[in-house]
């Protein structure tokens, strides 16, 4: 973290997981053990259909609700989809794209995950972009220049104030959901070779002024060591955002100097 330059944030990805009926004693526990004093932002990514239920358990304790994807487009016959106007209009301030699952599962590129943080941006909605090799390209060593092409495309045709409000989050996918965390050296790496990217796209006050998130088994055991890498400034968190106590430990740890 670097807090001089730029906001930490913590995020959680519930993923498909908890039920409307589920927020509000989720909430009541996340506020009682949240600490008193935040030393970041807290969001929730929740499936859209509990995004109205989350805007109105967090606002009392600070939570901001995020979405976990967008459509590209503007509007019209595409069923199924849910706009960036819309989820803005709903009350969402971020959004999470190109998530690994939605790469793989959903044949996700990186041209649609572009399109789709535009879509976010022309409408107020930060985009949490998702980039992060597998096991195969790391073995390798191929890690760097993948995460590079992925962060240049992801980004392409943002202007510099644009870019103000995207957060991008370094996921590996091997990480994810594995109980496989990447050390906090192989973290720190890649999430410093991200600003080096950034920092050749947009110079050095974008580069060091944007938030680059780490995700892949984040939990209260490994978050503090992650959390102190330089380049870390957040967390994109799965499994362990659905328990109350677990997330409010992730972030107590931004609390380190
Ligand atoms: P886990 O924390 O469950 O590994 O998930 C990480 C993730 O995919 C967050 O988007």
């Amino acid at each position: 973290m670097n807090r001089k330059y730029r906001k930490t944030v913590i995020a959680g990805n519930w993923k498909m997981n908890m039920l409307s009926s589920q927020i509000k004693p989720f909430m009541e526990e996340l506020k009682a053990s949240l600490p008193k004093t935040r030393s970041c932002d807290v969001v929730l990514c929740t499936p859209a259909v509990m995004v109205p239920a989350m805007i109105k358990a967090g606002k009392d304790c600070k939570v901001a609700t995020g979405a976990q994807d967008v459509s590209c487009f503007d509007k019209g016959a595409y069923t199924g989809e849910i706009s960036a106007e819309q989820l803005a209009d709903a009350g969402v301030k971020y959004c999470i794209v190109g998530h690994s699952e939605r790469r793989e599962y959903h044949g996700e590129d990186d041209m649609l995950v572009n399109a789709k943080a535009k879509a976010l941006l022309a409408n107020g909605v930060q985009p949490i972009i998702c980039v992060g090799e597998s096991l195969e390209q790391r073995e390798m060593d191929l890690t760097m220049e993948y995460v590079t092409y992925q962060v240049k495309a992801a980004l392409g045709g943002i202007t510099a104030a644009q870019l103000r409000r995207c957060i991008i989050a370094y996921e590996p996918i091997w990480a994810i959901g594995t109980g496989r965390t990447a050390t906090a050296q192989q973290a720190q790496e890649v999430c410093e070779e991200i600003r080096a990217v950034v920092r050749k796209m947009y110079g050095a006050r974008p580069a060091r002024a944007i938030s680059i998130l780490y995700g892949g088994s984040m939990n209260a055991k490994n978050a503090a060591e992650l959390l102190a890498q330089p380049d870390i400034d957040g967390g994109l968190i799965g499994g362990a955002s659905l328990k109350p106590a677990d997330f409010a430990a992730i972030v107590a740890a931004t609390a380190q100097e």
